[in-house]
């Protein structure tokens, strides 16, 4: 049976990594999620059908009642709700860590290392540091879900010495998890899974609302580790592997999401950005005139370009656009006009936000184009359709090093002829700085719902 086993868990294994393969791509992410869910079955039914399962009942009644949990949230979550939505299964995944050594500790017979009061060193260390990551991850992405659900201020709080608070805590773990190697007392497991549980609350509070997406993902990454970490005590390869998958990945993820901010790691990690709306740091906007346009004019502009570059923002995704933009690029196609879509890597709110909504809407790959592939190509165009997107056509990256997204790749989208903007208003986004691009000459604001404009758009276009 061993061996069975871990041939099947090898084949998991290889399931798993071409999953995140497939994920990296929208045309092969469904392939991707097959190859994971194939994967998890085989893993699942594996572990069944391992001797030291005792008794089906309480396993299957657990599948059956979670299953069903996560199957009618899936169907109902709306878009937007995607990261709070994989902030709050985090929190699952960090708790069920905590459970594992929690039971590891208190019945290591069960898992053969050593006896209660007795247990091998390593076997304590690895539990121990389970515990933590796992407890960690548990309250620092329920305070993710709070901030990007609304439910708790998105914020960042601060308070003086609160990084050296941090380092502090985090000090005191590592002499509790000695303490605790060196005397097996049960006072230090629940010490450390305390102050692992202040740790995650103090680490994630100071962190704006909007920077969330990446600290979920930095979260993600540390569920791989707590499961990792658990692998060990279970003496259980595959789950070492998914870990240690997960972890890299969503490590690898974090990096990206930073480096498309122009910002660093440490730099999200300090936090107190990306709260409220800040003020100005958004380059000269002139005499702020701008110029308010029409669903009609804009369609009268787009049927006699010869080429359109379309940029999805996060207004988009509020507004759940998608669906007009589509029909409206293909009425353009019909009359003959080239059509793109330029995707910028931190558009929306998580990754490949953009990329997922166009992909509902059935907008063909070929047309999506990423941020280096096409922002040569905006000069050559004749319109721009920035549909509920803001920061990411800010020329203030380029140009004003005061703004604090200065730095940041931008879409070139004001060196095309006309450039429409949909959004309600002349207001901020994420960065709360203004956006000099609003009050150009070859700009037209048309301010309302992105999805209302769109569909009004379309109506004129028909007409
Ligand atoms: P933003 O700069 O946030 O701009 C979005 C704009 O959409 C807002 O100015 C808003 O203006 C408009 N809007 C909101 N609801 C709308 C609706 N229903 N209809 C029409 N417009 C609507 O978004 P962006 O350009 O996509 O840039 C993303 C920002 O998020 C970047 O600063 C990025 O660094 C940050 N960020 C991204 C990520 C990831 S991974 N994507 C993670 C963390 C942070 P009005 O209020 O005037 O309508």
């Amino acid at each position: 049976m061993e061996t069975f086993a871990s041939f099947a868990y090898l084949i998991a294994s290889v399931c798993f990594i071409m999953a995140l393969r497939g994920l990296s791509s929208p045309e092969t992410a469904r392939q991707g999620l097959m190859f994971g869910m194939v994967g998890m079955g085989i893993a699942i039914i594996t572990t069944l059908m391992l001797p030291i399962v005792a008794s089906y009942f309480w396993i299957l009644l657990c599948i059956a009642i979670g299953g069903s949990i996560g199957a009618t949230i899936a169907h109902k979550i709306e878009m937007t709700a995607l990261p709070q939505l994989v902030a709050a299964f985090h929190s699952l995944v960090g708790l069920a860590a905590v459970f594992v050594a929690v039971s590891a500790f208190y019945n290591p017979e069960a898992y053969h290392i050593g006896v209660f009061g007795d247990i091998h060193t390593g076997s304590l260390i690895e539990m121990s540091l389970g515990a933590a990551i796992g407890a960690v991850t548990f309250t620092g992405s329920i305070i993710a879900w709070g901030k990007l659900q609304g439910t708790i201020s998105g914020k960042p709080v601060t308070f003086a010495g609160q990084h050296q608070l941090n380092a502090g805590l985090g000090l005191l773990m590592i002499l509790l998890v000695i303490l605790l190697c060196a005397t097996n007392a049960t006072f230090y497991m629940w010490a450390i899974i305390a102050v692992a549980l202040a740790l995650g609350i103090l680490m994630i509070i100071p962190i704006g609302g909007a920077d969330m997406p990446v600290i979920v993902s930095m979260l993600n990454s540390y569920s791989g580790w707590a499961a990792a970490g658990i692998g060990f005590t279970l003496q259980n390869n595959l789950l070492i592997i998914t870990g240690a998958l997960v972890g890299a990945s969503g490590a690898i993820l974090s990096y990206i999401m930073c480096k498309g901010m122009n910002r660093s790691f440490l730099n999200v990690l300090l936090g107190g950005f990306g709260g409220e709306q800040a003020a100005g740091g958004g380059g000269d906007t002139g005499d702020k005139n701008a110029k308010i346009g029409a669903a009609d004019d804009a369609a009268y502009i787009m049927k006699n370009a010869s080429s359109v570059i379309i940029v999805p923002g996060y207004g988009m995704a509020v507004a759940q656009a998608q669906h007009a933009l589509r029909e409206m690029a293909d009425i353009l196609k019909k009359e003959g006009v080239t059509v793109r879509y330029a995707i910028h890597p931190v558009a929306g709110r998580m990754p490949g936000h953009m990329n997922v909504l166009l992909a509902e809407a059935n907008v063909p790959y070929d047309e999506v184009l990423e941020l280096e592939d096409i922002n040569r190509d905006f000069a050559q165009t004749d319109v721009v359709y920035v549909i509920g997107a803001n920061d990411i056509t800010n020329p203030a990256a380029k140009n004003d090093s005061t703004s604090p997204i200065y730095g940041m790749p931008v879409l070139d989208v004001e060196k095309s002829k006309t450039v429409l903007f949909v959004k309600r208003s002349l207001g901020s986004g994420y960065a709360g700085i203004d956006n000099p691009l609003f009050y150009q000459d070859h700009t037209l604001m048309l301010l309302g719902d992105a999805k209302k404009m769109t569909e009004d758009i379309v109506k004129a276009l028909e007409e």
